[in-house]
C-alpha cells in the first residue's frame, strides 16, 4: 500500500499566512502540519510516499520535508501544474501509484485515530473504496455521506437538505479502480475534477464502497478555526 499525501492547492482560506508560504506548512504546535500525516502513514506501516506540490510551494515543501529519511520513509515529490481538484491530483500522481491500493490524505487535515484499523478493514475486506466520515454539527457546508451498513449509498457537495450529519473527512483509501473511474468523470461546476464524483462513478458501477466512522477529533486546518484548535488540542 502507497501513500498520497495532497499538498497542493491554494490556500485562500488561509490568507494572509499562504500568501509567502504553503498552508500545510503552517506550524501546529511548532511542526508542519504536513509532517503530522506522513507521521500518521508511517505509523501504518505505509512508507512509500508521493507528495503533490505546486509550482508556487512545491520547492519549500521539498526543502522542509526531505526524502523521507527522518520519518522512516521513502518520499517522491509529484508536481501538478495547477489546482484542478482532488481527482486531478490522482490522475497527476498514476506513474507512481501504479495499480497498488494507496491512502489519500489531504495535506491540511489532523485526525487523532490511527489509519491502521482502516488499512486493516480495507484489505480484510477486498474494497475499491473507504471513505472516512465525521458527524459534523453543520454537514450543509461539507460533502456528506449516505450510508446503509457501511455501504456508501450516495455522496453529496454541501447539501441544502443533508441525507445525514456525516462529513467526508480528507483521508481515502482506494484500490486501482480510482483510476478508471476518474477517467470516466468531467470537471464540476467549479472546474475541477472532484474525487466525490470519481467515488460516486465506484458506487454507480457497483464497486465495493464502504465508509468509517471516525472515533476522535477531525480538524481541516485549512480554516482560521480549526488550525487555532488544532494548536491548542495538539
Ligand atoms: P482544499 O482545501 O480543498 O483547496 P485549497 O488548498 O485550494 O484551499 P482553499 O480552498 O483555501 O483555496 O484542498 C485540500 C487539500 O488538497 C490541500 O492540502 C490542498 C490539496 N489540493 C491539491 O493538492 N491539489 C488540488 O488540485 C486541490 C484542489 C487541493
Amino acid at each position: 500500500m502507497k501513500g498520497l499525501i495532497l499538498s497542493g492547492g491554494k490556500g485562500t482560506r488561509l490568507r494572509p499566512l499562504t500568501y509567502t508560504g504553503a498552508k500545510q506548512l503552517v506550524p501546529v504546535a511548532n511542526k508542519p502540519i504536513l509532517w503530522y500525516g506522513i507521521e500518521s502513514l508511517v505509523a501504518a506501516g505505509i512508507t512509500d510516499i508521493g507528495i503533490i506540490v505546486s509550482p508556487e510551494t512545491g520547492a519549500e515543501i521539498e526543502a522542509i520535508t526531505g526524502n523521507g529519511d527522518r520519518f522512516g520513509a521513502r518520499i517522491q515529490y509529484i508536481l501538478q501544474a495547477s489546482p484542478d481538484g482532488l481527482a486531478h491530483a490522482v490522475k497527476v500522481a498514476r506513474p507512481f501509484l501504479q495499480a497498488d491500493p494507496f491512502v489519500m490524505y489531504l495535506g491540511d487535515n489532523l485526525i487523532q485515530d490511527g489509519l491502521g484499523g482502516f488499512v486493516q478493514a480495507f484489505k480484510d475486506q477486498g474494497l475499491d473504496a473507504l471513505i472516512m466520515l465525521k458527524s459534523v454539527p453543520n454537514p450543509t457546508a461539507f460533502g456528506v455521506a449516505e450510508v446503509r451498513d457501511r455501504r456508501v449509498i450516495r455522496l453529496v457537495e454541501k447539501p441544502a437538505q443533508p441525507p445525514s450529519d456525516l462529513a467526508l473527512v480528507g483521508v481515502y483509501l482506494f484500490s486501482a479502480a480510482i483510476h478508471t473511474a476518474i477517467d470516466q468523470i468531467h470537471p464540476s461546476p467549479r472546474g475541477e475534477l472532484e474525487i466525490t464524483d470519481a467515488i460516486q462513478q465506484l458506487i454507480d458501477t457497483q464497486q465495493a464502497v464502504e465508509a468509517q466512522t471516525l472515533a476522535g477529533w477531525w480538524l481541516d486546518t485549512g480554516k482560521k478555526d480549526d488550525l487555532l484548535e488544532a494548536n491548542r488540542i495538539i
